[in-house]
């Protein structure tokens, strides 16, 4: 299929929006993704005709309501090549599946001095559940640094890792530098030592296919709403002996085999995992989401969204004082960068007033501006529905917003 660009914009209403006058240029996807309209149609489906609770009720609309649920862990489940479905849990974000992953991985036993690596490029939610936990259990984290490019410096990783290794867990692709992580590389060493391997997958969700076997990982965490659908919605894939080994995160409704005064029995994975009325609308209109994006390719996006990120890395490096932040050859979809001289903030306060939006800070990676001695970027990030043109007007109004401040 050939790859509409101007077809697959219109499916998308946010992007007809004008805001000053201009028309409006989302480059933020990084973030979160648009919602495209059969998305959108879905779950105002849900929530005009199929409003019930799930496992619950004992009526139509609830027998409705649940297969859709249950059919959507289906798709999930197919999307990243699990063996079953038993194996999606559905939690709020990737920052749950996170900390539901290192929570169960500390159920399954670790004792004190056993260790934790991580990298300087995780987002925050991938280092503060670790954080807590070896605080807890007076565990050891280490970090594998990452050179100038943005590539992590994975030799580190040889001689880090040991028996005392219990987890390693690293993000696919970094939010902030764009880069993909030699992902079967990490899970060798993770093997070697029979060490916990998760793959926080948040930014590479809609930009690679992911296949938990071709990944070799243990557990995997991504979320809806960087796949254009809904906020509320996390996954966490995990092998299901461990998650039926591991033991419940939160108690409530829905979990338990039998209830006694004394204690309760709870049932298997994912069920065990799932206390409580789940967002069940957020979750049938990701299945729509996972179906928008393969009849898109995702060979076609994965192009797509290279040769976009090569058009607008090319414009940019033609304007003074520019820094890139992250120029990894494996590169995807982000693009960080500072102006010599000019803060991050005044510059994003320029370009929202221009109508282009983008995100600036330190996108949740203050180990990254640390380490670079920076106090953040601009970060423009792009997805399956910006064109040739969201570059231009990017690249114009930060010409100008610079020409303002300097
Ligand atoms: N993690 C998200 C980002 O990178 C919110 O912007």
């Amino acid at each position: 299929m050939s790859y509409d660009i101007e077809k697959i914009r219109e499916d998308f209403p946010q992007l007809s929006l004008e805001f000053n006058g201009k028309k409006y240029t989302y480059l933020d996807s990084a973030a979160s993704t648009l919602k495209p309209k059969p998305v959108i149609e879905r779950l105002s489906q849900f929530y005009s005709c199929e409003v019930s609770n799930v496992h619950r009720g004992a009526h139509h609309i609830s027998h409705i309501s649940t297969l859709a649920y249950e059919e959507a862990r289906n798709k999930v489940a197919q999307f990243v090549g699990a063996d079953s479905s038993s194996e999606i849990i559905f939690t709020r974000s990737t920052t749950e599946s996170i900390n539901l992953a290192a929570h169960i991985i500390d159920s399954l036993g670790l004792e004190p001095g056993d260790e934790i690596i991580l990298s300087e490029m995780e987002h925050h939610s991938n280092i503060i559940p670790w954080q807590q936990l070896a605080e807890q259990k007076s565990l050891t984290l280490k970090y594998i640094s990452f050179n100038e490019k943005g590539d992590l410096n994975l030799s580190e990783l040889d001689s880090m890792a040991s028996d005392k290794t219990k987890v390693i867990s690293i993000c696919h692709v970094s939010n902030t530098l764009g880069t993909v992580n030699d992902v079967c590389k990490v899970s060798q060493i993770a093997k070697k030592h029979n060490a916990f391997f998760v793959l926080d997958a948040a930014q590479s969700v809609s930009i690679l296919p992911l296949n938990v076997k071709e990944l070799a990982c243990d557990f995997l965490a991504f979320s809806a709403h960087k796949l254009f659908a809904p906020f509320g919605v996390g996954v966490l894939w995990g092998k299901k002996d461990l998650l039926d080994k591991g033991s419940p995160y939160q108690g409530g409704g829905s979990m338990i085999v039998e209830v006694e005064k004394e204690g309760s029995t709870y049932l298997l994975s994912p069920q065990r995992y799932e206390a409580g009325t789940p967002n069940v609308g957020g979750v049938v209109a990701l299945a729509t989401a996972i179906d928008y994006i393969i009849d898109l390719g995702l060979e076609n996006i994965e192009k797509h969204e290279q040769q976009l990120l090569t058009y607008a890395t090319e414009k940019i490096k033609n304007i003074p004082g520019i820094n890139l932040v992250g120029t990894s050859l494996t590169k995807k979809n982000v693009l960080s960068f500072n102006v010599e001289g000019l803060h991050h903030s005044d510059l994003s306060q320029l370009l929202d007033q221009q109508a282009v939006a983008v995100r600036a800070g330190h996108h949740c990676t203050q180990l990254i501006m640390k380490k670079l001695k920076i106090p953040g970027t601009l970060r423009a990030s792009f997805s399956i529905y910006n064109n040739k043109e969201d570059v231009d007007r990017f690249i114009v109004a930060l010409n100008k917003a610079r020409e303002m401040l300097l």
